[in-house]
Formats: structure tokens, C-alpha cells, sequence
């Protein structure tokens, strides 16, 4: 079944609007308008890194967080679509991809939500920030699950360069035109090229180095060296965007190649998401896990507490899971991830425990959480 979170502000015409901001209302489509069978579900694997291709610019909005001067970068939809417009050896299934998330927000098994970036991450985001402290955030092995614009993950390598940060997407498409690009766009930006009064100070950069790619920051630079010959989204888009980041085709190896020291992503279904990990020693399991508005499905939601047992280091890893209370028409939720949880042993007979350490207070809203899952041993 699919369904669509009506999330756009009617008065917005930015089709890739910044954030998702509740759910105002949901229309669920027939059986029949998508042909898809259970069974089909992607089977999880590694994405190879090294081996995608990247675009010589990303462009890319500033993200607004609500509590927090702290600035990161996300790409914009319209530049994904550039980019796959343009592209020749174009996979088939890629344009109904990148048109889906244009038109729906999820669709069951096919594509699951991942090229928006939804409002509980930014939450996550912001807790981790201003309520942990440093030694909870540094020198960790970590998973974010169901990344889409990975910004709890990101966040986490920007952090501090002792992490190491592993991605997990649904949809391969997600990780090669958002995913990748948000982390290059995070990692290689230096602190005096993004708007330096936003910057935390003590926050290092650590991702890549600054000669690597060049990143221009719309508002406060001339673009002078830009070719005027080069293609590019149309105008009005481009100039929409916040910044840009020109990366030449010498530089792309050398990012992925670094990218990958610190990073490994994953796409495809939780059911079998351990399966493409070597995590059997507890050693190589994760000491952190972070997930936003992955527990909207009922049916998924069995999965992702595996994900979480399987994964989890024992006896002191600690993951948080940002969601909305209540999904309205599709089941899923805090509250019937904490029925889960409760619900659920490992092969070790081990059990999680959850405690609620954030929530929104808005009274005509829905409810937004974040629970800090550890083990129970
Ligand atoms: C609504 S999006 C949230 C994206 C991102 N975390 C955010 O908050 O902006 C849900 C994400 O969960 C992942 N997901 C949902 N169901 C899944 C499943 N059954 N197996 C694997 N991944 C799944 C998808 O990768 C998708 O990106």
C-alpha cells in the first residue's frame, strides 16, 4: 500500500521544500495503483562507494535548526534530478524513482522516504548537540538506520573524527544522490566557508580536506571562476539553492576514497540487513545507533527492532530512535515500537529497554520522541 504524508505548505512553491513539518493529513491509494508484491522486498547488501559516479557541483540548502545555530547542508531535490537527467547510462528504474519522491512521500517496499529529510532527524540532531555530552559522542563505532539525509549520522562525523559512521538506506538511489553528496557536502566544507557566525566553536570539520573540493556560499560570493558554457539546473533553481560545491573529476576518487575510511553504506531491507554485515563478534558491533521516522509501519517495525538486537554492542551500546508518536493510517509509532521492544528477545534471551529523553509539547500536533534503547542485562 502506499500512502502520502501531506506535508507541503500550500503556500510554498519549492518543490524541495527544507524539512518536512507534520503530518496534516494522509491519502491512502488502492491496492492496485502500486504493483508491488511483498515478496520483492530488496535483499540488503554493501554499496560500493567507490565505485558511483559523482557530479562535477552539488548544490545544496542550509538547514534551519529550530534550537540550535549549528549549520549543516543538505542537497537539494532539484539538483538530484539534474543530476540524473544528465546522466547517460541512466537506469531505467531511476526516473520513476526521483519523480516519486517529488510526487509521494513513500511507497511501500519501492521507495520509502528517503530523499526528504523529515523533521524528527533534525530533532535528533538537536538533542544530541545540546544534551549529550562529549564522551557520548566521540570515539564511536555508529549505524544510522534508514538515513535518507543522514544528518543525526552526519552530524555525528562532523562531530568528532575518532567516528566512524555507517549508513543504512531502503533505496540504493537514496544513498547515491543524497546520502553520499549530504556527507560530502558536511564533511568537506571547512568552518570558514560556511557562514562562519553559525559555527560552533570546538566543532572540527574533520571529514575531508579543504583543498579537495570548493565549496561557494551563494550569499557571500561572487562566483567568478563559474564556467557561463557549463549546463546546469535552470537558473532560477540554481539560484535558489544556498551553496555549491564543485568537485573535478580528479578530486571525486580521492573524496570517495576518504569517505570510505570512515563510512560504509547499506541498502535494502532490514530482514536481512545483518546478514550483509560481518558483525558476529560483539567487538564489531555498534557502540551507537541513531534512526529518525523509521517506525512509521507497523509491519517494518519488527525488522528494525532485529536490526537493533543484531546490531547493538553488548552490554553498553546505546541507540535512539526519533519518531512520531502516532502515524495516523499506517499503524506505526512510538507506541507500538515500545510494544516491540518489549515484546522481543534475542537468541541470548536478551532483552532492550527504552526511556523517553525528548518530546515535543505542541498541543495540535502530533506528538514527536525520541527513546534511548539499551540493553536490559
Ligand atoms: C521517512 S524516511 C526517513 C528518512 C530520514 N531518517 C529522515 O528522518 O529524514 C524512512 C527511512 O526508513 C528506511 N526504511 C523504511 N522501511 C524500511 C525497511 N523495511 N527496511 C529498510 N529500510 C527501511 C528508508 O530507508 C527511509 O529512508
Amino acid at each position: 500500500m502506499a500512502f502520502r504524508f501531506n506535508f507541503s505548505n500550500p503556500d510554498s512553491d519549492n518543490e524541495d521544500e527544507q524539512l518536512d513539518t507534520g503530518i496534516q493529513a494522509i491519502s491512502l491509494k488502492t491496492e492496485s495503483e502500486v504493483e508491488h508484491v511483498e515478496s520483492d522486498r530488496m535483499q540488503a547488501a554493501k554499496f560500493d562507494i567507490e565505485a558511483m559516479k559523482l557530479p562535477d557541483t552539488l548544490q545544496a540548502d542550509r538547514v534551519t535548526m529550530s534550537s540550535i545555530a549549528y549549520t549543516m547542508y543538505k542537497r537539494t531535490l532539484a539538483d538530484v534530478k539534474f543530476q540524473i537527467a544528465r546522466q547517460d547510462d541512466l537506469e531505467a528504474e531511476q526516473t520513476p524513482m526521483i519523480e516519486m519522491a517529488g510526487n509521494t512521500d513513500l511507497i511501500k517496499g519501492i521507495y520509502e522516504g528517503g530523499f526528504k529529510t523529515w523533521e524528527c532527524s533534525i530533532d535528533l540532531v538537536e538533542f544530541m548537540h545540546t544534551k549529550m555530552d562529549d564522551s557520548s559522542l566521540t570515539n564511536k563505532k555508529v549505524l544510522e538506520l534508514g538515513c535518507g539525509s543522514a544528518l543525526p549520522g552526519i552530524y555525528l562525523l562532523m562531530r568528532h573524527e575518532s567516528n566512524q559512521v555507517d549508513f543504512q538506506d531502503y533505496n540504493e538511489q537514496v544513498l547515491q544522490y543524497i546520502t553520499i553528496p549530504n556527507i560530502i557536502l558536511n564533511t568537506v566544507v571547512a568552518p570558514s566557508e560556511a557562514s562562519a557566525e553559525d559555527e560552533e566553536p570546538g566543532i572540527e570539520h574533520n571529514g575531508l580536506p579543504q583543498d579537495n573540493a570548493n565549496i561557494l556560499d551563494h550569499d557571500g560570493q561572487d562566483d567568478e571562476d563559474e564556467d557561463e558554457d557549463e549546463p546546469h539546473a535552470d537558473e532560477e533553481e540554481m539560484d535558489s539553492a544556498d551553496a555549491e560545491l564543485e568537485i573535478s573529476e580528479t578530486q571525486a576518487p580521492d573524496i570517495l576514497s576518504k569517505l570510505s575510511q570512515r563510512s560504509q553504506c547499506y541498502f535494502g531491507e532490514w530482514q536481512s540487513l545483518t546478514n550483509a554485515m560481518n558483525l558476529s563478534d560483539n567487538l564489531n558491533k555498534y557502540d551507537m545507533i541513531v534512526t529518525s521516522e523509521t517506525v512509521y509501519s507497523e509491519e517494518s517495525i519488527p525488522g528494525l527492532v532485529k536490526v537493533l538486537q543484531n546490531t547493538l554492542k553488548k552490554p553498553d551500546g546505546v541507540a535512539y530512535v526519533a519518531g512520531k508518536t502516532v502515524y495516523f493510517g499506517v499503524g506505526g509509532g512510538i507506541l507500538p515500537f515500545c510494544a516491540c521492544v518489549d515484546a522481543t528477545k534475542d537468541k541470548e534471551n536478551h532483552k532492550l529497554k527504552y526511556q523517553s529523553v525528548f518530546e515535543t509539547s505542541g498541543k495540535n500536533t502530533v506528538k514527536r520522541e525520541i527513546l534511548k534503547i539499551t540493553w536490559d542485562i
